[in-house]
């Protein structure tokens, strides 16, 4: 449709059409767990707004989208197609690894594939917006939701936005294989206070704005359909009633014209913030911050209609507001087509189909980051003895938290089952070793997950298990966090491999020093202690539906980890938030080896920093330089360095280039990523890779608050990870 038969239609529209389009329905009221009226009202959604309401939540059913999209169409006073909404976070019915994971990838490339391949087995199930991707600049691990982001670093964070926005929305989003996008959660929600789940946050305009916002807006300069807020305040306004960041950044600087919808509740949640408790005044606050969508709750829909009655809102507002929904649909071309791709038939032939299953498959071991590997214990030799212990040995579900469609949670095979299919020897030993909860985890009581509650059993499974190690040349012993205590509302203050694991490793390692650990996770995990006695850390993170083969063949060399941390480990909790680049302090170094910043009892650095990782080969930087001494502007400047593959296996390494402004007007970072590149290398071979600065990759926000750059010495380091100390200078002028 055309823009002004878009705008004809928004005059023909009724208010209630209107107010109808800027709410969402829960979709299990189409599949009846929910009624919308009557006496056992669960939602208490009035028959008229069911009838204009613009979008859904939660159907992913192809023939029940058709059919709900049918219904609704037919009775719709102007026949408005619905949208119909699901968070895909890593996968639909294939699960990739989690975010946080890919982000280790390094590689933008990757991210797009993956995000491409969940559009499409979301557009033919009949979706047209996910939720995702979230780019909350995560730095503390406490915080359980940093497995959805793609870490610590704003660089890193903005690169990984943009690839998955254009891997979910293609060029078109009238053709088949695309979905709208929808960049969360706006803004800063990973800087909640002390990494507590839902609390708030309060930084700075310069770190917000300098960290915390760029990845947002890398989404939206790459045309994600949708924004979302998030639950937190910001110095104590919700971002869902924030005008500055959501009408005065994202809107009149931004100039973002897509569709901003709430989180789940985050406008009826303004009440337990303590703004209000009516619907009309967090309406008010809502609509004038330019929020188009309500979430599933309603409150929008009565809030709007007091207001307009009152005078208190122009419908001009709620115009503005509707013809952004109306755009994004007919950007999905809903308008000419109003049930897209959505086709069970087909939906069977593509998801979790073998092209899909080898795409899952290719992205483990790009993801994988390899911490440790001492005597290069990795890769195992076909003709050592090996026992595999641990409760991941047998698990099905190595998907992680928030995987697409729950039914496929544990349908997957185990490391086991490759092992014993692909590697048929009888070297192998096996021992389960424990449960992967102890009863001393009260706190998860309350999540219904399984508990080893019998000492016995627990005994018996040790038992076994150090038997079996003391016959094995090597242990792999596969550890981590529960599968479903990561995402939403899974914060932590012990953030160390359960308890019963930790005592089954130490078990272990007291009988066989030859300890190979395999990590699940979905957050950087406090590892020192397995650290210092594990020869090798392989840290798979939580690698999706095809995660077992990807594991094992790694572990037999068929193909090498490849990632790089996105987000830094620390020695303990204590140290979190932690993260590379901290600013410098006036108690740095070189003032004095005494009165310096950090701790007594821990050191400064984390145990391991951002853009950390091995492989199976090694690699040898040199001929580092710069083809100016000085850079004005509208000059380039050309960092060169060769790398060398100097072991005896082809591999990938991925380059890394940080900068350091030492001077300036407000104290920066000691280090800030700012390029990087993946680059496989034949092994003995060498090759140059180079990198193309200007004087705007250093502007930054200055001491009046302007975004610009200051003439002055700016440090170029290159390396393998954020601790390279390989630098030159060069002057800005
Ligand atoms: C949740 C999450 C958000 C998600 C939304 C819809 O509470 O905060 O990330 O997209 O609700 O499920």
């Amino acid at each position: 449709m055309r823009e002004q038969e878009l705008i004809k239609l928004l005059d023909d529209m009724s208010i209630m059409e209107k107010i109808g389009e800027l709410n969402q329905i829960p979709g299990e009221y189409y599949k009846e767990t929910m009624t919308a009226t009557g006496e056992n009202t669960t939602l208490n959604f009035p028959k008229e707004l069911i009838k204009t309401i613009g979008s859904a939540l939660n159907v992913s059913d192809p023939e029940l989208i058709v059919k709900i999209q049918k219904e609704h169409i037919e009775n719709h006073p102007h026949h408005i197609p619905m949208l119909f909404m699901l968070d895909i976070i890593h996968g639909l019915d294939t699960t990739f690894p989690i975010p946080l994971a890919q982000g280790c990838s390094f590689d933008p490339e990757l991210v797009k594939t993956l995000s491409s391949a969940a559009a499409k087995e979301a557009c033919v199930s009949g979706l047209h917006v996910t939720f995702s991707p979230m780019v909350d600049l995560c730095r503390d691990a406490r915080w359980g939701r940093v497995m959805e982001s793609s870490g610590e670093d704003t660089y890193l964070n903005s690169v990984m936005a943009k690839a998955a926005v254009e891997g979910y929305q293609g060029k078109d989003l009238t053709e088949e294989g695309t979905i709208s996008s929808c960049v969360k959660h706006f803004a800063a929600y990973g800087a909640v206070e002390g990494g507590r789940e839902y609390a708030s946050v309060d930084i700075s305009e310069r770190n917000l704005r300098e960290y915390y916002l760029p990845p947002y807006k890398a989404a939206c300069d790459a045309g994600s359909g949708m924004l979302m807020t998030s639950f937190n305040t910001i110095g104590g306004i919700p971002s869902t009633a924030n005008k500055h960041i959501m009408k005065d950044i994202l809107r009149d600087e931004w100039n973002y014209d897509g569709v901003v919808i709430t989180d789940y509740g985050s406008l009826s949640n303004m009440e337990s913030h303590g703004i209000s408790e009516k619907d009309d005044v967090l309406s008010e606050y809502a609509i004038n911050a330019t929020v188009d969508i309500e979430m599933c709750i309603g409150r929008y829909y009565q809030g709007l209609q007091k207001l307009i009655n009152e005078g208190k809102i122009s419908e001009k507002q709620i115009d503005d507001a509707v013809l952004r929904i109306l755009k994004l649909k007919n950007r999905l071309g809903l308008f000419e087509n109003p049930y897209r791709f959505a086709n069970s038939e087909k939906a069977k032939e593509i998801c979790r189909s073998k092209k899909m299953m080898e795409t899952a498959y290719k992205a483990v071991n790009q993801t994988s980051v390899l911490l440790k590997n001492e005597d290069k214990s990795l890769p195992l030799k076909k003709d050592e003895k090996i026992a595999f212990i641990g409760p991941f040995l047998d698990s099905h579900d190595l998907l992680g938290g928030w995987p697409g469609n729950l039914k496929y949670r544990s349908e997957d095979k185990s490391v086991l089952d490759i092992i014993e299919n692909d590697y048929p020897d009888n070297h192998y030993l096996f021992a389960k070793g424990c449960e992967m909860l102890g009863s001393e985890e009260p706190m998860l009581k309350r999540r219904k997950l399984p508990f080893e509650e019998n000492q016995n059993a627990r005994n018996e499974k040790i038992d076994k298990a150090i038997e079996v190690a003391q016959k094995a040349d090597k242990v792999v012993m596969l550890l981590g966090e529960h599968p479903r205590v990561g995402g939403e509302i899974t914060s932590k203050v012990d953030i160390r491999i359960p308890k019963i694991q930790q005592e089954l490793f130490d078990a272990v390692s007291k009988v066989n020093e030859n300890v190979i650990v395999v990590l699940f996770n979905h957050r950087p995990l406090d590892i020192t202690e397995i650290s210092g006695k594990a020869k090798s850390i392989l840290d798979v993170w939580f690698p999706g539906s095809m995660g077992a083969k990807g594991i094992v063949d790694m572990l037999f060399g068929i193909n090498s980890p490849t990632g790089r941390l996105s987000m830094s480990f620390p020695y303990g909790v204590g140290q979190e938030p932690i993260y590379y680049g901290l600013l410098p302090t006036d108690h740095s170094t070189q003032v004095s080896d005494t009165f310096v910043t950090g701790y007594i009892d821990c050191p400064l650095e984390p145990l391991y920093s951002f853009g950390e990782g091995l492989t199976y080969t090694d690699f040898e930087y040199s001929d580092f330089s710069l083809n100016k001494k000085t850079l004005a502007e509208n000059e380039t400047l050309t960092v060169s360095v060769n790398v060398k593959n100097i072991g005896q296996r082809d591999g990938y390494e991925t380059v890394q280039l940080y900068f350091r402004d030492v001077f300036a007007s407000v104290s920066r970072p000691t280090k800030q990523l700012i390029r990087f590149e993946k680059v496989f290398i034949k092994k003995g071979e060498t090759k140059e890779v180079l990198f193309y600065l200007t004087t705007e990759d250093f502007k930054f926000y200055n001491f009046d608050m302007n975004y610009d750059y200051e003439p002055g010495e700016i440090k170029i380091f290159v390396g393998h990870d954020s601790r390279t100390n390989e630098c030159k200078s060069i002057e800005l002028m």
